[in-house]
């Protein structure tokens, strides 16, 4: 054997016992790994190691940055301090395409790596391309380019950008390993602090539908995303939102920007309103745009009543080549050519609306996929008519199923059918907000 797979062995065999690794080790492995000379086998044992035994936060800081230093790291100062958020993602969570042209319009700068639909999580990229013509692939040039004449960005990770993330996700994708806290923390937070912003707020979504399923591994993951960014000298906070039930009515591509956009008009359903509200005063705060958060508030209601958010995503649509005409007349979306009204039997509460079920029966109906890269139809999707707490009367309608002719389209109606629960006694609505992980100062 040669020194470099003795080595390396011998750090699989440390992590694997429990130990520790230094910085130098770390980086060993990553930057190995990254140029090919640590074969899959090597660093799929190790991040097996690190899912058994973990890293400590003096590690996963460590492992992020020489994951960034795997790639390019963009220098945006020139823009002034730059403003990012991030969601772990979930079902109907179309909160970037609201609160990142509200951010703008506030006169915050906007720079937003953003990714795609994998399993019954949506992808904003997917839903920006409901926008015909919408360019997801910006390279670093025009990424700059656009934020030095626009204020907002929103386009999908370049190539230049950790690649060590790029190789190492699809090696834990495939080998059991994406559940541990450390790789999930280094793995967002080395794509934030690569792509240059100076403030982000991050939402770790808690529930079914979501990565985290409870309240405790949510919160791990929230504390050490937020040490990753301080250690990195970022701003950073981290809010954690209910993902039991969707977000918001719509599900799906074009049903969600459709909902997004009356959102920007104003007539957004409630809790994607109060999420919004909060994410867009967080980043104003942290990125020093505003003083204090009741001072935030008032500038993103504004955004919202002025009609400024909304031409910024007219600004941001047309900007990247995208038919901005959707826009004002949101009627012109992909629309899918059959809607099948699901109808209360009785009358009763709403329960539970299971975010997963009804995620997957997106993907069902060709609105999200199933491997990566595999094509979606835009149009398709399920439109809520009722949330937790609502109460149908019989013959009511609480769902619609946008269909687009699929073979499983019988399934995912039964589905979303049974992804409702019903009680005879009255049900609370559900809190959206469930914790909030900030720095110590
Ligand atoms: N999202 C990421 O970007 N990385 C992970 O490891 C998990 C979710």
């Amino acid at each position: 054997m040669g020194d470099l797979m003795v080595r390396t062995v011998e750090l699989i065999e440390r992590k694997r016992d429990g130990g520790r690794l230094s910085a130098e080790e770390i980086d060993h492995l990553v930057q190995g790994f990254t140029r090919g000379k640590i074969p899959d086998y090597q660093m799929s044992a190790f991040a097996m190691a690190v899912v058994l035994r973990g890293m400590d936060a003096r590690e996963t800081a460590a492992l992020t940055t020489s994951m960034v230093a795997s790639g390019e790291r963009l220098d945006l100062r020139r823009f002034g301090r730059v403003v990012d958020k991030h969601s772990t993602g979930g079902v109907g969570d179309k909160t970037t395409l609201v609160v990142a042209p509200l951010v703008a319009a506030c006169g915050a700068p906007v720079a937003k790596m953003s990714g795609r639909g994998l399993g019954f999580s949506g992808g904003t990229l997917d839903k920006l391309e409901s926008f015909t013509g919408y360019r997801a692939d910006l390279t670093t040039r025009e990424f700059l380019a656009q934020l030095e004449r626009t204020g907002i960005v929103v386009t999908g990770q370049t190539s230049s950008l950790v690649p060590a993330d790029g190789r190492l996700y699809a090696l834990r994708d495939v080998t059991g390993t994406v559940p541990a806290i450390a790789l999930i923390a280094s793995s967002i937070m080395s794509k934030k602090i690569a792509a240059g912003a100076h403030a982000v707020v991050l939402d770790v979504k808690v529930g079914s539908g979501a990565f985290m399923k409870d309240r405790a591994s949510a919160l791990a993951l929230a504390r050490a995303m937020v040490a990753i960014g301080v250690a990195n000298g970022l701003a950073v906070t981290c809010e954690l939102t209910d993902m039991e039930q969707p977000l918001g009515f719509a599900v799906g591509n074009a049903l969600e920007v459709r909902e997004a956009i009356a959102t920007l008009r104003g007539e957004g359903p409630e809790d994607l309103v109060r999420l919004v509200r909060r994410a867009g005063a967080e980043m104003l705060v942290l990125g020093r745009y505003a003083r204090t958060q009741v001072v935030a508030l008032a500038r993103i209601d504004r955004a919202i009543a002025d009609g400024s958010g909304l031409a910024k995503l007219r600004q941001l649509v047309a900007a990247q080549g995208g038919d901005a005409r959707l826009v004002d007349d949101p009627t012109l979306l992909a629309k899918a050519p059959r809607v099948e009204v699901l109808r209360a039997s009785r009358t009763a509460n709403v329960a539970a609306i299971a975010a997963d079920e009804v995620g997957l029966a997106s993907v069902r109906l060709g609105a999200g996929r199933e491997t990566q890269g595999a094509p979606i139809d835009l149009a398709t999707g399920i439109l809520l008519r009722r949330k937790v707490g609502d109460r149908v009367e019989r013959g009511e309608p609480y769902a619609e199923v946008h269909c687009g002719g699929l073979p499983g389209d019988a399934a995912a109606i039964e589905q979303v059918r049974s992804a409702f629960g019903w009680s005879g006694a009255t049900v609370r609505r559900r809190r959206l907000l469930l914790g909030r992980v900030a720095a110590r100062r």
